[in-house]
């Protein structure tokens, strides 16, 4: 079969990262995939700069929109990071243009995710994000495949490993929420503008794509209930350590009878739990499903390989056909994607 031609917007950590997978493994993806996939172009804002890889063989683009529409590319792979705006135009030329698309961008899918999925759905072509949330767990995946049997009850976690290593330090060496923040900033933990992360709008990007898929619906991310871990002070941590319990940044996402609840805040959980013994710049998303129960995953949801390692699932699924959606796309198109898969041959 023809191979599978990949171009890349963005060459920062995960980008470079992706570009290690793909030369590293060339036979195994392959014989997992059915195709061979290979990188054809790359863009990123600065053309000279050593990266710790090997670009000699890619094609370069400057703008990120003119890589999008190259005809040498199936898969338009956007792991530009920073303001939303631009891998936005990317994105959108990229569809338009008729190419799937991967991308890790849980601003961009919070706020844009059904509009930009429907666009892909309409053009019959795929819009796939599990490095999205949560790095490297693949928790997207487990609720679309794994899960697939199940009425979802609950989705839940620890979503922004920042906090929760913030948060654990606190409470490991009793010392207070702005000395343990400067300590997470000189380890260069924290996003550009930091607010993402204490102020619990990552975490809450996470929470709003998770449950979108989870139960179908898009959720409504400016009217979502976020509250950082800015106000956490040690007292808090003492007094819950005492009851026995941790103070986590936890998302819920739960279906009640009043409709869809999201949140993001920080929360007591049980220091024997699960979630209660999650330690450092870890996630955890525990899913509840009506036939499986519960069921707990975690892992790093940041960092090079981790979150490259989620990237490289999704092309390998493109690659291997799957045209399923994972957004949540509205009744009607759900419903037209399940009668386009079983008249398939
Ligand atoms: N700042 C994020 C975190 C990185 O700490 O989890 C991945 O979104």
């Amino acid at each position: 079969s023809e191979p599978l031609r990949l171009g890349i917007a963005g060459l920062g950590t995960v980008g470079i990262g992706v570009v290690k997978i793909v030369q590293s493994m060339p036979e195994m993806l392959a014989e997992r995939t059915g195709r061979t996939i290979e990188i054809t172009a790359v863009s990123a804002r600065s053309r000279d700069k050593d990266r710790g890889a090997d670009l000699s063989g890619y094609a370069w683009e400057d703008d990120p929109v003119a890589l999008a529409k190259r005809d040498d590319i199936d898969v338009f792979v956007e792991l530009m990071g920073g303001d939303e705006g631009p891998a936005k135009n990317a994105v959108e030329a990229a569809i338009a243009a008729g190419k799937d698309v991967v991308t890790a961008n849980k601003a961009l899918l919070a706020v844009h995710g059904q509009a930009l999925a429907e666009a892909a759905e309409a053009a019959g072509l795929r819009l796939r994000f599990e490095a999205a949330v949560a790095g490297g767990i693949p928790v997207i995946k487990a609720l679309t495949e794994g899960l697939a049997g199940n009425r979802i009850k609950r989705v839940m976690g620890v979503m922004n490993g920042t906090c929760n290593y913030i948060l654990t330090r606190m409470q490991d060496a009793g010392l207070d929420y702005q000395t343990v923040f400067s300590e997470a900033e000189a380890l260069g933990y924290l996003e550009a503008d930091p607010t993402l992360d204490v102020g619990g709008i990552d975490a809450g990007h996470k929470l709003a794509i998770l449950a979108s898929i989870a139960f179908g619906t898009q959720v409504d991310f400016p009217a979502m209930q976020i509250e950082g871990i800015e106000r956490v002070s040690i007292e808090d941590i003492e007094l819950a350590a005492e009851m026995g319990y941790r103070v986590k940044l936890l998302g819920v996402a739960q279906m009640t009878g009043r409709g869809l609840e999201t949140r993001m805040s920080p929360c007591l959980v049980p220091m024997a739990s699960p979630l209660g013994q999650l330690e450092g710049a870890t996630n955890m998303v525990v899913l509840e499903g009506d036939s499986v129960g519960q069921i707990v995953i975690r892992g790093a949801g940041a960092g090079e390989g981790p979150t490259a390692s989620a990237v490289m699932s999704d092309i390998a699924d493109i690659a291997r056909g799957f045209r399923l959606p994972t957004f949540g796309a509205p009744a009607s198109a759900l419903t037209r994607a399940r009668a386009a898969t079983s008249t398939a041959p």
